[in-house]
């Protein structure tokens, strides 16, 4: 059989509306020109994360109903407990409302003003837990990151010269914590090798550091190693899985992708005494040792996605579907990170638009006319997300298309080539922005914009309104 079909029968549904060309073009005004500002309702296909964004299944909702919401030492606790345990090998574990939450928790507890936290890539809520600590966030991928055209199993491995660099430059004592991302959600989803991840384990053994994962992808990490990796073929994805987590001294795990729920996050530690600590900041700020800032039945769901999401039909119909997507734009001729990464495609919207330069954000233009063209909602990964405030630009400026897990099907993604090829066709006209208004940290989720009018036609770097309220000879004759 060539099709690979949904590994699953669809028994609720939930209507989408397709709004009009001029209804879009006055809700994306609205919005100040960010996506993250437009109520879903007016969103079709809402590819702007696959973070809690996934359908749970007969049996997640089973065990919701069945949760006991005790205090301390819950049965659905147990059985999250249990499950994490049984999966990663971790005796300690301690539930977390989300990601950032374990973070803010490790964070707290082994950053602090001058210690070094390096990574293959941070993903933007770790750097800002890192830096608000007082610490510095280092991103140290390999170079094939770097080229979104270049082929290569393991983008998102760890450069580990670069690593060995950086502890002889300034020492172990100010690096707290090695930290790998899987998959490596900043540079496209990419996954990490086994191979790589025991040489950064053997050289935090030689110089004493632990080694932390940000796993929030394991799984889908897990089978890119068993698809891709030599010798790894016929391995169950729950022994790759536990050789990853083996490898590592802790672990913040966001529970909304692949726990495929809607909250929920995990900290995992083997130290006993940084257990310890962290449970006693659990308890200040998320809650007791056995809920940590959710509810029993989110405990039940989490412990019944962290099962199925180390199911193979599952992971090979996730991976093949996001694939299906990525192969439809690259006939269409639009650039994109290659390979298709797990959870999402990543467009190159430096080259889908190489008339608009990073300054005025390349990829929220794509984004912008993802929304007008088709409704689709996405989300900028470049100069927008981690520039500003003095920080180097960017090396890759990318447009994600995250796929939620078990929402679309294969119809819903041929909509989403179609509109990226359509846009693709008119790309020329897609225009630049300036930021009006933006927080000093974590910009792109409130930043508005205006739109700059193209360099062809206007030299000053005026906005669509600038040139509707005054006309092109009322601007030259003042000038
Ligand atoms: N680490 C990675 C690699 C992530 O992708 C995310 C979230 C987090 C940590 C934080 O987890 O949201 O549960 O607090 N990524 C989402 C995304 C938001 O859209 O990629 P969280």
């Amino acid at each position: 059989m060539r099709t690979m079909i949904e590994p699953f029968r669809i028994r609720s549904v939930e209507p989408i509306r397709l709004t009009s060309a001029g209804e879009r073009e006055e809700i994306l005004q609205r919005a100040g020109f960010n996506p993250f500002l437009i109520d879903a309702e007016d969103v079709l296909i809402d590819l702007l994360t696959d973070s809690g964004t996934g359908a749970m299944s007969s049996e997640q909702w089973a065990g919701i109903m069945r949760a006991d919401e005790s205090y301390a030492g819950a049965a659905s606790f147990r059985r999250f407990e249990r499950t994490l345990q049984e999966l990663t090998g971790f005796r300690h574990v301690l539930p977390t409302h989300q990601g950032r939450a374990s973070e803010r928790i490790l964070f707290e507890l082994i950053g602090g003003p001058g210690k070094v936290v390096p990574n293959n890539a941070h993903f933007d809520t770790t750097r800002a837990n890192i830096e608000h600590s007082g610490a510095e966030a280092v991103d140290l991928p390999v170079a094939e990151a770097r080229c979104p055209s270049v082929l290569h199993p393991f983008k998102g491995n760890m450069d580990i010269e670069a690593l060995r660099h950086l502890i002889r430059t300034i020492g172990p004592a100010r690096i707290p914590a090695v930290m790998v991302t899987v998959t490596n959600n900043s540079a496209g989803g990419q996954p990490v090798s086994l191979e790589n991840l025991r040489a950064v384990r053997a050289v935090c053994d030689e110089y004493g550091l632990p080694l932390m994962l940000d796993a929030c992808r394991f799984a889908e990490n897990a089978w890119f190693i068993r698809t891709r990796e030599p010798g790894q073929r016929d391995r169950p994805i729950r022994a790759i899985v536990r050789e990853m987590f083996d490898l590592a001294d802790g672990a913040t795990i966001s529970a909304k992708k692949d726990g495929l729920v809607n909250i929920g996050g995990v900290l995992l530690l083997r130290d006993d005494a940084l257990f310890g600590r962290a449970g006693n900041l659990l308890i200040l700020t998320e809650g007791y040792l056995t809920y940590g800032g959710v509810s029993g039945r989110d405990l039940e769901a989490m412990a019944q996605g962290f099962r199925e999401v180390v199911e193979e039909d599952y992971l090979a119909y996730r991976i093949r579907s996001v694939e299906y997507l990525g192969e439809q734009l690259m006939r269409s001729g639009i650039g994109i990170v290659q390979p298709p990464g797990g959870h999402a495609i990543y467009l190159d919207a430096a080259r889908f638009c190489p008339h608009i330069p990073a300054s005025r954000f390349p990829g929220q233009a794509v984004v912008c006319g993802l929304y007008r063209t088709a409704g689709i909602r996405a989300v900028e990964i470049g100069s927008l997300m981690f520039g500003g405030e003095g920080r180097p630009d960017p090396p890759l400026e990318l447009v994600r298309l995250a796929i939620p897990r078990r929402v679309y099907t294969q119809s819903h993604m041929d909509y989403v080539a179609e509109a990226c090829a359509e846009l693709h066709r008119r790309a020329s006209g897609l225009r630049g922005l300036r930021i009006v208004e933006a927080p000093s940290v974590l910009r792109h989720f409130t930043a508005r914009f205006a739109e700059i009018v193209p360099a062809d036609t206007d030299r000053s770097d005026r906005t669509v309104a600038d040139v509707l309220a005054r006309p092109p000879q009322a601007v030259s004759t003042a000038g």
